[in-house]
């Protein structure tokens, strides 16, 4: 072996033991919420700016490992700030944000509306708040959590120890930029810590932070571990090395640590006996590296052959390219799960492609699988979904591009779009009720979409319906976050058992499915908070009970509709919307009801009414009051039975 093809061999080797240490360091220290509320008809609006605040602050923290953003405006605001340890490579620091970016948002259930949250995980940190803090050090709900375990040698050396730690941190912290690890050792007895100040606190705000850390860090001992989660700064002792200080350009501190010895030693020396100890240590490495990856391919190996063999297999970089590097003028809306962008594939396919909010990789078998199975869904009222890559930084799906706009767009005319006809709604809602049939009680999964409303269901260039996002909660199915999220953006639409007990069944998607049906006929939305005794059901429920209901048809119309067909079509909205979900109809009937002469059973009320009264009333369930009320004054104290399941853990 000659002199360099020797040193390529050895810096291969290193590069190896570098990347099996590897490790994002994604666990949690802590969550902390703060509690203020705001009030619930600024509620879509904030989640949404939220969303938006998380999909901007992503590619800074990909660039820079941190990041800060301002988005929105007035009371719905939101700042935000992430970055990740300094040690941590810039993949790590992906795949750590990426994870902390979906547990942040247990801080935000939907009745209790959280304005501010601060997740600490050991790899990286992540606020959002209604104010700008990115330059704060310390607030009264900084916490120091210390380890369950107590050591067990000689617990005042071990003290003195961390004390001397503490100290050094302190200092080198200051003198570097707001960011040292440290080893003391003494004997066989050693402690490794790290200090980091966020971005934007510097000079003497940092100084304080970590004077303030390493005073209350001292507490912990003598238990084996202790963290400090200050709003400006983050510091942690352990007995185990946590860190990565390999490539470290910080001075020396205590008594230097184990491989950091062994790679100065291998970098200066060029001796036959530093290769012999190298190469035993690699041997070291390499073993422990394969017995890891026999664990891992166990795991994950026959779901990457899977993946890798699959037609649904697109790389990362091919779709990237595709949307246009993500960018802005390539999007085309954003939903509770991720945006949506417009794509072209090298072959010149138009496909949408869907950015998952959701980091993926922590699912990413049960993803697969999924993706598998819903990819082997065909129907003409379904969207298609086309492939997937979960191998890149973040997980995309494609789907088939449908080019007419969503319904939402064309009932609620946000884009001044000619109005649809008769004929088109009658064959926009059979086409939606025949997609959901499909999912309900066709396919070989029972899929609950969840998510029914306008802007989920596309028309393509005829006109046809075509249901978006079906599948995806089956995705993420213990993830009460993405449910909190959905039903955000969604109240309208939601089913009371659904909304009040978490009673999810098919009739849910049937209930969501008769609003839908009333709002198209009607043009007008169902509106969740109503502002006075008028909402749009209980006028259709009057006039239903006066047999006029065709009155409520959509003015826009200009009475070029079919009565008969009105009356029906009402008719089955109000069946659909009924409050016990027994009486509601399948889908499958509701379909014989659209498309045969069949009879139509008589709806009772809509659970929102009280009997034998026509005065508005909030719907009344276990004797609790929900949503709805005409005043503002008792909205945030009647919604207690729906916390108690969306409740941060
Ligand atoms: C350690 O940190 C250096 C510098 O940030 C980085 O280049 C390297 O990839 C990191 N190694 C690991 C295993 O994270
Ligand atoms: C939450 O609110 C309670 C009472 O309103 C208050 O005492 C408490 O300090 C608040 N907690 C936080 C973290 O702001
Ligand atoms: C959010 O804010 C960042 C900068 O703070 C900006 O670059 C980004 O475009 C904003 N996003 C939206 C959707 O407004
Ligand atoms: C913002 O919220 C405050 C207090 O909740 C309220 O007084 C103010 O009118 C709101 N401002 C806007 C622009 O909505
Ligand atoms: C933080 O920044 C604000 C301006 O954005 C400034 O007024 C304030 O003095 C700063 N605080 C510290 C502690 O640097
Ligand atoms: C420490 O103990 C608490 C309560 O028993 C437990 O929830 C937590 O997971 C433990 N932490 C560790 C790191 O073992
Ligand atoms: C513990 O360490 C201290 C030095 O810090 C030493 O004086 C003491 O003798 C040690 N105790 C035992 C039991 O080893
Ligand atoms: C470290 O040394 C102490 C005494 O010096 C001994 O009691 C203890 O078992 C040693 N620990 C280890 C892990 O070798
Ligand atoms: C603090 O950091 C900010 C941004 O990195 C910089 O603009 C500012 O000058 C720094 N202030 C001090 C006192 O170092």
């Amino acid at each position: 072996m000659g002199f360099s093809s020797k040193w390529v061999f050895v810096f291969t080797l290193f590069s190896f033991i570098k990347l099996s240490i590897s490790d994002p360091r994604a666990t949690e220290a802590a969550l902390i919420c703060t509690n203020r509320t705001a009030a619930q008809s600024d509620r879509q609006v904030y989640v949404a700016t939220f969303l938006e605040a998380m999909d901007s602050i992503t590619p800074l923290v990909g660039r820079d490992k941190f990041g800060a953003v301002i988005n929105g405006t007035g009371n719905n605001t939101v700042y935000a700030f992430g970055e990740c340890m300094k040690d941590l490579s810039q993949t790590d620091c992906n795949l750590c944000f990426a994870q902390c970016k979906t547990q942040i948002l247990r801080c935000l259930p939907f009745q209790r509306l959280v304005t501010g949250g601060r997740l600490y995980y050991d790899g990286c940190f992540l606020r959002y708040d209604y104010y700008r803090f990115f330059n704060e050090s310390l607030s009264s709900v900084d916490r120091t959590i210390c380890g369950n375990t107590s050591f067990s040698g000689n617990q005042s050396l071990f003290s003195e120890n961390v004390g001397k730690l503490a100290r050094d941190l302190e200092f080198g912290g200051l003198r570097n930029d707001g960011f040292l690890t440290a080893v003391v050792s003494t004997g066989n007895l050693t402690v490794y810590g790290l200090a980091q100040c966020w971005e934007f606190v510097n000079g003497s705000a940092c100084q304080r932070c970590l004077s303030d850390a390493v005073l209350k860090i001292g507490s912990c001992t003598p238990k084996e571990e202790g963290r400090v989660l200050n709003t400006g700064c983050y510091v942690r002792y352990s007995t185990q090395r946590f860190f990565n200080n390999s490539a470290s350009d910080t001075p020396p501190a205590g008594n230097g640590g184990g491989s950091n010895r062994l790679a100065v030693i291998l970098a200066t020396t060029l001796g036959i006996s530093a290769f012999l100890l190298f190469v035993s240590a690699v041997s070291f490495f390499v073993r422990r590296k394969v017995l890891k990856q026999k664990r891992e391919k166990k795991q994950l190996g026959a779901l990457i052959r899977t993946v890798n063999k699959s037609k649904l297999n697109i790389s990362y970089e091919t779709l990237e390219k595709a949307a246009n590097y993500f960018n802005n003028s390539n999007k085309l809306g954003q939903g509770g799960s991720g945006s949506v962008y417009k794509g072209i594939l090298p072959d010149g396919q138009v496909v949408a492609i869907k950015r998952l909010f959701f980091n993926t990789r922590q699912w990413v078998d049960h993803f697969f699988n999924e993706v598998n199975l819903i990819s082997g869904i065909h129907h003409k009222n379904l969207v298609k979904l086309l492939g997937c890559s979960i191998t890149g930084p973040e997980s995309l799906l494609v789907y088939e591009y449908v080019p007419n706009h969503s319904l939402a767009d064309y009932v609620f005319d946000t884009k001044n779009l000619q109005p649809l006809t008769w004929s088109q709604r009658y064959k926009i809602v059979l086409g939606t009720a025949e997609g959901l049939a499909y999912l309900h009680e066709e396919s070989k999964l029972r899929i609950i979409h969840r998510d029914i409303k306008l802007s989920n269901v596309l028309l393509d260039e005829d006109f046809m319906a075509k249901i978006a996002d079906f599948g995806l909660a089956r995705l993420f199915p213990e993830d009460k976050s993405h449910i909190s999220t959905a039903i955000a953006g969604t109240l309208g639409y939601m089913a009371p058992e659904y909304v009040v007990r978490g009673i999810l069944t098919e009739k849910a998607d049937v209930y969501s499915f008769g609003v839908l049906v009333v709002e198209v006929v009607c043009g007008k939305k169902n509106n969740y908070v109503f502002k006075n005794t008028n909402s749009l059901l209980q006028q259709l429920w009057n006039l239903y009970g006066m047999g006029k209901s065709y009155e409520a048809v959509d003015p826009l119309l200009e009475g070029n509709f079919n009565k008969e067909e009105a009356s029906k079509l009402l008719q089955v909205g109000l069946l659909c919307v009924q409050a016990s979900a027994e009486l509601r109809p399948s889908m499958s009937s509701v379909v014989k009801m659209l498309t045969e002469n069949h009879e139509i059973p008589q709806p009772t009320q809509p659970p929102f009414l009280n009997s034998g009264s026509s005065e508005f009333s909030p719907f009344n369930l276990h004797g609790k009051r929900f949503f709805g009320q005409p005043s503002s004054s008792t909205q945030s104290s009647g919604n207690k039975l729906t916390e108690s399941w969306i409740e941060p853990r």
